[in-house]
């Protein structure tokens, strides 16, 4: 049988292919050849004794295939001076102008821009999830895509709106095409998001999905187990009582789960009629 060569593919079928793997956006305005190497060494010659010696190439400096500005301090470095940062911030502005010119994160060389909050920062009620996704990136604020929308008829439920509640993420910057940020950057980013929590010290904190509970609440229980339960959450100067409940882009995917997070919610609504 004949062999047949596919066509190749063109500039429509190849960004088709991209966007259904999940690239949605760029990292730089140019191309980056990240496997250019500088040029390699000239080759050894095994000289006849009466040849002259072969001519000393000089190599040339080895240029970073990524520009220097985007290069990211040592993931301990960065987690040092987020921790310093972060607690020099007296008040929520400072905390969100600190984070702005905070260069540790290379998350922030990726996304259009920082998403500190949404919300009122005298609220009683504080939800924290992940990292913000593309809707997020693009308006600069929380939880407003689908997942938003869900989010606002949880807060809803129980009898508040987002001008009586505050709302932020672990991560402030959105990861390239949603992928998980990485334990590096979550850890990076972790001093600024407890400082946040701190200034806006609510009476009650509800972590959304399992990388937000298992980060704040120091716990490495999946959400089935940890849902619906009291922690404490120690903010250094106070203890917040915190629950973590399903995230709403859980719950858009698996429906049968929002009757236990109405329950959840119930809980809350409890919680804040008492305290
Ligand atoms: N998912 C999150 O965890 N945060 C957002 O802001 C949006 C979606």
């Amino acid at each position: 049988m004949d062999f047949i060569p596919e066509p190749a593919p063109n500039l429509r079928q190849l960004l088709a292919f991209y966007l259904e793997a999940g690239v949605d956006c760029t990292l730089a305005e140019e191309p980056i050849d990240r496997l250019a190497e500088p040029d390699a060494p000239a080759p050894v010659v095994v000289a006849r004794e009466s040849a002259p010696p072969p001519p000393v190439r000089e190599m040339p400096a080895a240029t970073p295939a990524v520009p220097r500005s985007e290069i990211a301090p040592a993931p301990e470095v960065a987690i040092a001076s987020a921790r310093e940062a972060a607690r020099s911030a007296p008040t929520l502005e400072e905390l969100r102008a600190l984070l702005e010119k905070f260069e540790g994160c290379a998350l922030r060389n990726t996304a259009t821009r920082l998403v500190f909050a949404d919300g009122n920062p005298k609220a009683r009620i504080m939800f924290v999830g992940e990292a913000p996704g593309r809707d997020e990136d693009i308006e600069g604020l929380p939880f407003v895509g689908r997942s938003g929308k869900l989010l606002d008829r949880m807060i809803a439920a129980i009898g508040l709106d987002r001008s009586k509640a505050y709302i932020a993420n672990v991560i402030p910057w959105r990861p390239p095409g949603n992928r998980t940020p990485t334990p590096q950057e979550t850890q990076i980013c972790l001093p600024f998001i407890q400082r946040q929590i701190e200034l806006v010290n609510p009476d009650v904190l509800v972590t959304l999905g399992n990388p937000s509970t298992q980060t704040l609440l120091s716990t490495r229980e999946g959400i089935m187990r940890t849902r619906g339960k009291w922690f404490d959450y120690d903010t250094g100067t106070r203890t917040i009582r915190a629950m973590a409940t399903f995230h709403p882009a859980y719950l858009l995917r698996s429906p049968s789960y929002k009757r236990m997070s109405w329950q959840d919610l119930r809980a809350i609504a409890k919680a804040l009629a008492v305290s």
